[in-house]
């Protein structure tokens, strides 16, 4: 069934869980996402990046996603992810999106506060959800696709790229948002090294905000970091490059008994991607599951 974001994510918080947030610009993505969470019977979120527009537009993929989450047996959210543009936004919420995510990250305070207080105003006016961003998730340069050039030496740095609690809490406030995206060492794309993860900075964030926390770049990381995390009010994992490479892997995995058509690789890829979803699944919602 559709489900709203809010809800989700509250029941989850309630039972230290998270939700996870696939990006799935193609059909054979959504299948596998929900296969995954009606086996695991498990909410779950679909997600389209506006920065995935070059592989399908919003307006071809979004009814699609909608579909599937009506006709699904777990709760599936349909969301707006890294959305820049409020025509962007809008076209989601006509689409029947019922959440979507602003994201001024690169702007100042200022004028993050108030973009995403004008999205919060529309679109909680059709009853959708709105995450917001706070702090700066890099893109690794083996993927990703969503801005941000790669830093790789963070060390002194990192109070100017990390969220600050202080102003997670005044953003929260200003803006009334339904979660917020903070960075706190996740990159977006490949992990070249192993992640420094400032796991303590979640808690300190949750403690004064109170909001379901996101955590952006959330696949490629180890279970240990994952359930910290979610102890300390990461909620909302967005998962998307190791799945993706999942896919790959399966179908370079069988090039040496080459199939003879194009629907054989789709569907050994799907199933590996379904796979790799369940694995993720089964770390987020080990509490919901016990
Ligand atoms: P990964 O592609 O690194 O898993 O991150 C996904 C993401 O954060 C989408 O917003």
């Amino acid at each position: 069934m559709l489900a709203k974001l809010k809800e989700v994510l509250n029941e989850a918080r309630k039972n230290e869980y998270a939700v996870a947030a696939f990006n799935t610009p193609n059909l054979e993505m959504i299948r596998a996402a929900i296969r995954a969470a009606e086996d695991l019977d498990v909410p779950v979120i679909l997600q389209h990046a506006e920065g995935h527009d070059n592989l399908i537009s919003l307006e071809e993929i979004g009814p699609i996603m909608i579909d599937y989450a009506k006709r699904s047996r777990v709760p599936v959210v349909v969301h707006l992810d890294h959305g820049k543009s409020i025509e962007a936004i809008r076209k989601a919420i006509e689409i029947g999106f019922t959440s979507v995510m602003i994201d001024a990250s690169d702007c100042d305070f200022e004028t993050n506060v108030e973009k995403t207080k004008e999205v919060v105003k529309l679109a909680h006016s059709h009853d959708v959800s709105v995450e917001a961003e706070l702090g700066h998730v890099f893109t690794s340069s083996l993927g990703g696709g969503e801005g941000r050039e790669p830093d790789d030496d963070l060390v002194g740095k990192t109070d100017d790229i990390y969220t600050d609690p202080i102003l997670a809490k005044k953003f929260v406030e200003e803006t009334n948002v339904d979660c917020l995206a903070i960075a706190f060492g996740t990159v977006h794309g490949i992990y070249l090294k192993e992640p420094n993860l400032d796991l303590r900075r979640i808690k300190d964030i949750y403690e004064v905000t109170n909001v379901p926390l996101v955590m952006h770049g959330g696949s490629g990381l180890n279970e240990v970091d994952y359930l910290e995390a979610i102890r300390n009010g990461i909620t909302k994992i967005n998962y998307y490059t190791y799945a993706n490479r999942a896919g790959a892997a399966v179908i370079k995995r069988n090039i040496k008994t080459p199939k003879l058509f194009f629907e054989d690789y789709v569907s050994i890829a799907t199933q590996g991607i379904k796979e790799n979803y369940i694995q993720a699944l089964k770390i987020f919602t080990q509490q919901k599951r016990k």
